[in-house]
């Protein structure tokens, strides 16, 4: 076990380049179950979680290989249908190789889900809209136990636009007879990113990024080489952590637009923005204005993902700020160690409402969950004196060498081991 150990107060100065999606990676390489050929992925960044993921390609049968930042990946020979308990706990995108499972082999028995501990992450979506499509499911003693083979195409109204049900979903019906509709749809990028992987192996999709995407059935799939999409999410971070030190930094291999509701935020609250196609530079310096009142919305609405880190800022910043977390009941979990390094923050239910003060004092603090982790790095880079943050492997999940990269910048953090 690690943790980092920072000593606040240097301003952020220089360049930096962003990892591919974890968020995109995940479904993709429970896409590659679909393809009896050998598909190439690049710029495979070293998270935990993708590490776990194809974990779970091996246990399925499916030969994973790893040359520096390239995976060659082999589904021809997959042979099992069952995710264990012990890597389905490790991650919620362990779920998501259902989909392509049945699509395939017409049967599966997954282990209920684990991920991020920031609510009930329920699964009833999945479950309903595999069963429209003709999946018979039972579930029992933890497990998922599903018989797809009168899965046909159909139309499935999704209740609320899930990102990982409209994954799996788009997924069970590429192999699938006949068409299939998905009404209600999540339209974040990295659903654009997974219809552009399954489409470049031959599948037949369209609509992704808007409420309504079609799939139809095809017979098999081919090879394929592929980059996903940079991490929006990463690059939002690094976007906060300038704000929340002062400095000036260029994001490197990030698309602006998938994080502009941070950006545009960022703009109004004093920083200098400026943006390319693939890159972004804030300058920010001085105190900045609160950004009064954030609410998170499934995309283009304001990241989930992004409201801890954006909390953080909002607790230095000059006047009153409310957020609503919309998504998850308790993505709050990491305030009470906010509020250790003076913070002024109250939370009621799913609103937080935040005073900002001058300045954030050095603690020792414990990460919760990912994000809620990485904007206790956050609070450290700004604060005064040094801060202690323990329980990083829940960092470790979506950053790789994050000291490395924050070092590079300026920053003044180390990674030791809890036995130091
Ligand atoms: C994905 O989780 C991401 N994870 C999450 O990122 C992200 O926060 C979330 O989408 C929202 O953008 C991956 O892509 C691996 P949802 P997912 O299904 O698919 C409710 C991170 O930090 N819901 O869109 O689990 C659910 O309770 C992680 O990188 C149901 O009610 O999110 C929540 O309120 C955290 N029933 C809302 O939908 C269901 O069957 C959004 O969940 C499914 C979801």
């Amino acid at each position: 076990m690690d943790k980092f150990i920072i000593t606040g107060g240097t301003k952020l100065c220089g360049e930096i380049e962003v990892d591919s999606a974890k968020n995109a990676y995940l479904p993709i390489l429970a896409g590659t179950i679909l393809c009896e050929d050998e598909i190439i992925l690049n710029s495979c960044p070293d998270f935990k979680d993708i590490e776990n993921m194809c974990l779970i390609l091996k246990e399925l049968g499916i030969d994973v290989k790893k040359d520096k930042q390239t995976l060659y990946i082999n589904a021809k020979n997959a042979d099992k249908t069952v995710i264990p308990t012990f890597l389905a706990k490790e991650l919620r995108s362990s779920f998501f190789a259902l989909g392509a499972l049945l699509s395939r082999f017409k049967k599966a028995k997954v282990a209920y889900p684990g991920g991020c501990d920031i609510g009930l992450r329920p699964i009833d979506l999945h479950i309903k809209g595999l069963k429209d499509l003709g999946v018979k499911i039972v579930e029992s003693h933890g497990y998922i136990t599903c018989d797809a083979s009168n899965m046909k195409g159909g139309v499935v109204h999704l209740d609320y636009p899930s990102v990982g049900a409209t994954e799996n979903l788009m997924m069970s019906a590429v192999l699938a007879k006949g068409t299939t509709t998905i009404v209600n749809t999540a339209k974040e990028p990295e659903i654009v990113d997974l219809q552009n992987f399954l489409n470049s192996m031959g599948a037949k999709i369209h609509g992704a990024g808007t409420s309504i995407i079609t799939i139809e059935g095809v017979e098999r799939l081919h090879k394929t080489i592929y980059t996903p999409i940079p991490d929006r999410i990463i690059a939002g971070t690094y976007l906060i952590a300038c704000a929340m030190t002062g400095g000036k930094i260029l994001v490197k291999n990030c698309i602006p637009q998938h994080f502009s509701s941070l950006s545009n935020k960022l703009q109004k609250s004093g920083c200098k923005i400026k943006t390319f196609s693939d890159k972004i530079y804030i300058e920010s310096s001085g105190r900045l204005k609160t950004m009064g009142f954030i609410e998170t919305r499934p995309y283009p609405g304001f990241p989930t993902d992004l409201q801890a880190q954006t909390l953080t800022l909002q607790t230095i910043s000059k006047g009153n700020c409310i957020i609503q977390e919309n998504l998850f009941e308790t993505r709050f979990k990491f305030v009470p160690e906010l509020i250790k390094m003076g913070a002024n923050i109250k939370v009621s239910g799913q609103t937080a409402y935040i005073s900002g003060v001058k300045n954030l004092l050095g603690a020792e603090v414990y990460a919760t969950d990912l994000r809620g982790g990485v904007a206790l790095v956050l609070a450290g880079l700004h604060a005064q004196g040094y801060t202690t943050i323990h329980n990083i492997f829940h960092i470790d999940r979506g950053y790789v060498n994050l000291e490395e990269k924050l070092s590079r910048l300026g920053a003044k953090i180390i990674r030791e081991s809890e036995n130091n």
